[in-house]
């Protein structure tokens, strides 16, 4: 694992915390010696990972958030600039989607939820931080996007992949309107990842089978997005603004 010792006493906000790629992120934030923010709409798995590093010699509290709700937003970066002092680094990390419809089937509902959990919800998070990320000496916002937003994917979601396509595009215009406050603005677009969640839905087979249409011919693990996510967030990303950054094994490439 690479060391940026400049993360050391950052504060970073993680959505979607509790599980997951954020999970791993939360981790190894905090492996950096980073303060660390689990934003999160689930009590138990955050507080007790906010446990976990806290009992290793770190700084971390679970934030209650629902990232879709902006009154919930507000008051989660509230919390995080009481409890740290400030805010130097947001990951937004929740997102995703239970249902895979075609557009025919899709009812509206279901492609509104999907929005405002995956795109709205991203929004609200930004532009809640903002302020408190101007009052940073280095700024970061990481947004995790996917490979449904970068290419048509067969087994996604089309509310999911718009709306990650939207992250991606959200991205650059943060980065276009914060870089005069030296705040960079990325995103990541992951392919299938093997979280917990993912890999119980899989058998072995079907993991192999999607293996060998990867040229790496593996799917990503966490710490692969994780990696991607620490770099962004240290100084020798600092010139880094406005990328969307494939971390697919060269699943999509352009
Ligand atoms: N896992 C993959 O294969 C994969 C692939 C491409 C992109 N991604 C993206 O990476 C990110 C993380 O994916 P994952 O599979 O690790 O997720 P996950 O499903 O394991 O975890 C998602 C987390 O978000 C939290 N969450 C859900 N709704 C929320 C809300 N309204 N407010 C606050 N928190 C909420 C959940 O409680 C959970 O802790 C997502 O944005 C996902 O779209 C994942």
């Amino acid at each position: 694992m690479a060391a940026y010792p400049e993360l050391n006493g950052r504060v970073v906000a993680i959505t979607g915390a509790a599980s997951g790629i954020g999970a791993v992120a939360a981790r190894e934030f905090a492996a950096q010696g980073a303060r660390v923010a689990l934003v999160d709409i689930a009590r138990d798995d955050a507080e007790a990972l906010a446990a976990e590093l806290v009992a290793a010699g770190g700084a971390a509290r679970h934030v209650h958030c629902d990232i879709s709700d902006e009154a919930s937003v507000q008051a989660a970066i509230a919390q995080v600039t009481a409890a740290f002092g400030g805010l130097d680094v947001l990951v937004n990390c929740a997102g995703g989607y239970t249902k895979m419809l075609n557009i025919e089937q899709m009812p509206v509902e279901e492609f509104d939820k999907v929005i405002a959990l995956n795109l709205r919800g991203t929004f609200l998070m930004c532009k809640a931080a903002i302020p408190s990320l101007k009052a940073s000496k280095a700024g970061r916002i990481i947004n995790i996007a996917s490979i449904s937003g970068r290419t048509v994917h067969a087994t996604s979601s089309p509310a999911y992949g718009a709306a990650k396509a939207g992250v991606i595009q959200l991205t650059r215009f943060l980065a276009w309107e914060l870089g005069p406050h030296n705040i960079t603005a990325n995103s990541i677009a992951p392919i299938t990842t093997l979280t917990p969640r993912v890999a119980a839905l899989r058998t072995p087979e079907q993991v192999e089978q999607m293996a060998a249409s990867i040229p790496l011919r593996r799917l990503a693990e966490p710490i692969d997005h994780v990696n991607a996510m620490l770099w962004l967030a240290s100084d020798a990303a600092s010139y880094i603004n406005g990328v969307s950054l494939d971390v697919n094994g060269g699943r999509v490439m352009f």
